[in-house]
């Protein structure tokens, strides 16, 4: 009887680690967006809805240049997974990532569906 329970515990313990169902999909794409092993999105992409100056500075012949972050909220997941998928995007500023279809699929849905 006292090994049964202690069998029914370690379980419960051991799949509780494992099983992440115990996060929804929502949760787990913002854990990505906040830490996809890489900078975390959020440090740029602030506001997923708008676009944003994300930096201003004069260059060496004094013209000014502006950097704006773009609206990631309206893109079809198509267009999505092609930015982060590709293995040297043509930005200057964001890295890349090395991201499954699951993980895709996860930060695509929270951006979506972001509160
Ligand atoms: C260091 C800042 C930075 C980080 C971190 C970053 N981005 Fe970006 N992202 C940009 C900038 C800037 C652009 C616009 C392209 C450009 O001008 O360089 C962009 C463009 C994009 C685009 C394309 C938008 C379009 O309209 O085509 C998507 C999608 C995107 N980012 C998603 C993400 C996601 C998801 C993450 C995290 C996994 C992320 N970005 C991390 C700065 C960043």
């Amino acid at each position: 009887m006292k090994y049964y329970l202690l069998f029914i515990l370690s379980t419960f313990l051991y799949s509780s680690k494992i099983d992440n169902s115990f996060i929804t999909k929502y949760e787990y794409g913002a854990m990505l967006y906040k830490n996809p092993r890489g900078v975390g999105c959020i440090k740029c992409h602030k506001n997923t809805r708008k676009k944003e100056v994300f930096v201003k500075y004069f260059d060496r012949k004094n013209i000014e240049k502006i950097i704006i972050i773009p609206p990631i909220s309206k893109l079809t997941y198509k267009q999505f997974s092609k930015v982060l998928r590709a293995k040297k995007n043509s930005s200057l500023i964001m890295p890349t990532y090395f991201l499954t279809t699951d993980e895709l699929r996860s930060l695509y849905f929270y951006i979506k569906n972001m509160k």
